[in-house]
C-alpha cells in the first residue's frame, strides 16, 4: 500500500494493527513491520506513536528500528535499485555504474530522487559474484550489468510501472 506522498501522517491508519496486537508480547517487530508496509518507512511520529501505544519507551522502539536492517527511517522511493559494490563487482565495474546513476538520475546511494521515484543503495555480494557487476532494481536481479544499460533499464522500468498505475 505505502502512504508515501507528502508530509500528512495519519495515526488512523494504525488503530487495525494496534487492536489485532493488543496486549501481545513481543509485538514490537511485527507493528514496525505493518508501520513501514502502510507508511512506507518509519518516520519518528509513528516510532512514537508505536511507543506509546505498545507502552515501551521510545528509545527501545528506535533501538529495534535501527536494528534492523529491514526497517527504514528515511523515506525511500517507489523503486528501489541496489548495486553491489562487493569485491568481485567492484573489479568488474560497480563504480562506473555508482557514476551512471549518480548523472542519469542526480542522486547518490542512499538518496531519492526528487519525485519520490527512486532509491539507490550499495550492498555487499548478494552471492552472485559469476555475474558481476549485479544490480537488483526491485526483485529483478540484473547480471553483467553496464552503465547505459542500466540507465536504460531503470527507466524503462519506471515507466512501465507508471503506465501499468495510469492503467
Ligand atoms: S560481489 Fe557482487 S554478487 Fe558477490
Amino acid at each position: 500500500m505505502g502512504v508515501t506522498e507528502g508530509d500528512d501522517f495519519d495515526p488512523a491508519l494504525m488503530d487495525e494493527v494496534f487492536e489485532s496486537y493488543e496486549r501481545q508480547k513481543g509485538a514490537l517487530i511485527p507493528v514496525l513491520q505493518k508501520a513501514q508496509h502502510i507508511y512506507g518507512y518509519l518516520p519518528p511520529e509513528v516510532l512514537q506513536l508505536i511507543a506509546d501505544q505498545l507502552g515501551l519507551s521510545l528509545s527501545r522502539v528506535y533501538g529495534v528500528a535501527t536494528f534492523y536492517a529491514q526497517f527504514y527511517l528515511e523515506r525511500r522511493g517507489k523503486h528501489i535499485l541496489k548495486l553491489c559494490d562487493g569485491t568481485a563487482c567492484h573489479v568488474k565495474g560497480t563504480p562506473l555504474l555508482l557514476t551512471a546513476v549518480e548523472d542519469g538520475f542526480e542522486i547518490q546511494p542512499g538518496e531519492t530522487t526528487k519525485d519520490g521515484e527512486l532509491t539507490a543503495e550499495v550492498v555487499y555480494c548478494l552471492g552472485s559474484c559469476a555475474m558481476a557487476p549485479v544490480a537488483v532494481l526491485d526483485e529483478q536481479v540484473m547480471g553483467r550489468m553496464r552503465p547505459e544499460m542500466l540507465v536504460r533499464q531503470v527507466k524503462k522500468h519506471m515507466a512501465s510501472s507508471r503506465k501499468e498505475t495510469e492503467a
